[in-house]
């Protein structure tokens, strides 16, 4: 049946159910989602199973100057699509994709007032669902201002919640830390919210194809399991200024039923449209040193005088390295004119094309062309935004000039900046949006720090590589806390990592340096990483990123013998599995290097001691296997002794589980290969 006769079929089918029900079930049958005007609302919910996992929840918007849209609402009429397609991704922690999905679409109708229409997309999928709004061209509804989307998301159980506070200390932040508790004592939380239920279902709530709208927080309610949408606001109170025809964003709703179901989470991807980038060969993933820790720990300065980093001959000298370990970039911050001042408050003084004068811009991106070394330009804003903006087209076409490939950009500012735009709010949606544009049309990769949050915008923009958001490698620098806690990535991986790469910057090796930069005394407070060293290595394919920085100072590398992992481990991903995955505690994940046979093994584990066993199944039958294992040496732990790494080369059977063990804090990496 045609799409056309599908929506007449059903148009006249409508009229029966209560409500104009309308549902639509995932092509394996478990997820079944509905869309119905329950006393003239409009909601969705959702059943898994046949159990209910979302129970009618409302769905709608208020505007500013116009009546609410949501209420006194009928079921206009229903359409029915399905799809089953396969998209190659140029980079990723998968590198094909099965968009196998069945479409439903109401109109929702107002019985009467302005009479105004909406239609809500949903589409289901095996592993969750999304929807969307649509807001059609019509006469009572032209140019609006949202002031809150009403949608809902009423859960049938106080399910576990994995969060991540977005009000405490200021709307917008990103960078905290993650706590678990039930639903129904949530406040204000970022997304991906992880919730797992009593039966073991898992949960994610998210966004996807976040173009021009506001970025969603979900709100909690005292004692209530239901949660409601909060979306970012501009100074005025509103949210989203548009005009019809108008998309919100896909709401979507990850469903495993285990925390490895989670991985590898391509749901946002597959509600983002195809590429816009024919040609994707210039975008490389890569690994990358950069003049970057010793600002962190205080042995250099972004701002010029006697430790500045960023010098003609140090930037050399990362390169070199970097060419020398086969690593493809080498990123330079603190290159550029405006670091003297307090640059948090006087952003306004950067200058995105002018080096200082110990730093020869156009000498340095000689050499890395000469090496084959991406140079990876920064382009820290201090949130100053409009003022960045006004300098994009000439930076990034100087850029371009100088052979520059990739550009580091940063946000840093806290909730409401100078130009009043809150981080995840629609003026910064755009902006991000117009950064990744110009960035494609100059040939050049992003990794944005301070970000708007993933909503898988890689699918479009596969030059958008990849983004913090998140508390990274630098809060063990400094963060107040005494750096992130040894449970922190074994968290991060089921959170902030479903949506999409993070920029964490693993691979410190001196574990024992302080924010002094000397491996002075220190008390339990001080920052430091808390983990081993094989934890560090581990990192590299726990985290996936199709860039990654080797965070170190060079000279930490060495005569190091773990630093042979680093160069070994790959960046792009034909497939990913979890072998071992509890939330908070530990993970163990394998990966295959994109177009080789190597395996890549990540196991870390949080403040305690583990040893797991997982199978090797997945190595392809008929051959003979080796593996070489970095794991924790004798005596390992995060707090005494993070240095311990005993490193083997050891025959694998696919037949075989592997034990791995993990000190404190700890964790173990591995390459499998064919044996030679
Ligand atoms: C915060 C970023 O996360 C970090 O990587 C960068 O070095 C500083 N801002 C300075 O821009
Ligand atoms: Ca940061």
């Amino acid at each position: 049946m045609s799409a056309r006769l599908a929506l007449v079929a059903i148009a006249l089918a409508t009229a029966a159910v209560p409500g104009g029900a309308q549902s639509v079930a995932s092509p394996d049958g478990r997820t079944v989602v509905t869309l119905a005007a329950v006393e003239g609302r409009a909601t969705w919910s959702a059943t898994r199973d046949g159990r209910p996992l979302v129970l009618p929840s409302a769905l709608g918007f208020t505007f500013r100057g116009a009546p609410a849209l949501g209420e006194g609402v009928r079921v206009a009429d229903a359409a029915r699509d399905e799809r089953d397609e396969t998209f190659t991704l140029p980079w990723g922690e998968v590198s094909r994709v099965r968009d196998r999905h069945r479409e439903l679409r109401v109109r929702f109708a107002e019985i009467d007032g302005p009479r105004r229409e909406f239609i809500v997309v949903v589409r289901a999928f095996d592993d969750g669902l999304g929807f969307r709004y649509e807001l059609p061209a019509q006469p009572n509804l032209g140019a609006f201002e949202i002031e809150e989307e009403r949608t809902e998301f009423a859960f049938a159980e106080d399910l576990k919640a994995w969060w991540a506070p977005a009000d405490v200390p200021s709307p917008d932040r990103q960078e905290m830390l993650y706590s678990s508790g039930p639903v129904s004592k949530l406040r204000l939380v970022h997304t991906p919210l992880t919730l797992v239920g009593t039966d073991g279902t898992h949960l994610v709530v998210h966004e996807a194809d976040l173009v021009d709208y506001a970025g969603m927080y979900l709100q909690g309610r005292s004692e209530s399991r239901t949660l409601r949408a909060a979306l970012a606001k501009w100074k005025d109170g509103t949210a989203v200024k548009g005009r019809t025809p108008f998309r919100s964003p896909w709401r979507t709703l990850q469903l495993a039923d285990s925390p490895e179901g989670l991985v590898p989470s391509v749901l946002g991807l597959k509600l983002n449209p195809p590429s816009r980038i024919a040609d994707t060969r210039w975008i490389r993933p890569m690994k990358y040193n950069g003049i970057w820790w010793g600002m962190h720990v205080n042995t250099m300065t972004w701002s010029s005088g006697p430790l500045h980093g960023a010098t003609t001959a140090n930037a050399r000298r990362y390169i070199d390295h970097a060419a020398a370990n086969g690593l493809g970039g080498t990123l330079v911050e603190g290159w550029n004119r405006g670091w003297d001042v307090d640059w948090m408050k006087h952003g306004d003084g950067f200058s995105f094309t002018q080096a200082y004068p110990d730093y020869d811009l156009a000498g340095v991106a000689r050499h890395a062309l000469e090496k084959g070394v991406a140079l990876i330009v920064h382009n820290e804003t201090g949130t100053f935004v409009e003022h960045y903006e006004r300098q994009l087209d000439s930076a990034f076409a100087l850029y371009e000039r100088l052979g520059v490939r990739a550009v580091k950009t940063g946000y840093v500012g806290d909730t409401v900046n100078p130009g009043g735009h809150a981080h995840q709010g629609q003026y910064m949606v755009r902006h991000h949006r117009r950064v990744i544009e110009t960035a494609a049309r100059h040939g050049i990769s992003v990794v944005a720090h301070e970000p708007v949050k993933d909503a898988g915008e890689r699918r479009t923009w596969p030059n958008m590589l990849s983004r913090e958001g998140s508390r990274g490698m630098e809060f063990n620098a400094w963060g107040g806390e005494g750096g992130n806690p040894p449970e922190h990535e074994t968290i991060l991986f089921f959170t902030r990592l479903l949506s999409g790469p993070m920029d964490f910057t693993p691979g410190i090796f001196n574990l024992l340096v302080t924010r002094s930069g000397t491996n002075v005394p220190r008390t339990p407070a001080d920052a430091r990483p808390r983990t081993t060293l094989a934890k560090q290595l581990a990192l590299y394919v726990a985290i996936h990123s199709p860039v990654q920085m080797t965070a170190d100072l060079i000279e930490n590398y060495e005569g190091q013998p773990g630093f042979q992992f680093i160069r070994d481990v790959a960046v792009d991903w034909d497939t990913t599995r979890v072998l071992h995955g509890r939330i908070g505690d530990a993970v163990v994940v394998a990966r295959k290097a994109k177009g080789t046979d190597e395996w890549f093994i990540g196991a870390i584990t949080d403040e305690e001691a583990r040893t797991v066993e997982v199978p090797l199944d997945f190595l392809p039958a008929g051959r003979d296997w080796v593996a070489e294992v970095y794991a924790d040496g004798p005596g390992a732990h995060w707090r005494d002794a993070p240095l311990p790494l005993a490193i083997s080369t050891v025959p694998v059977d696919r037949a075989k589980p592997l034990r791995i063990e993990m000190a404190a804090g700890g964790g173990q990496a591995i390459r499998i290969r064919a044996a030679r």
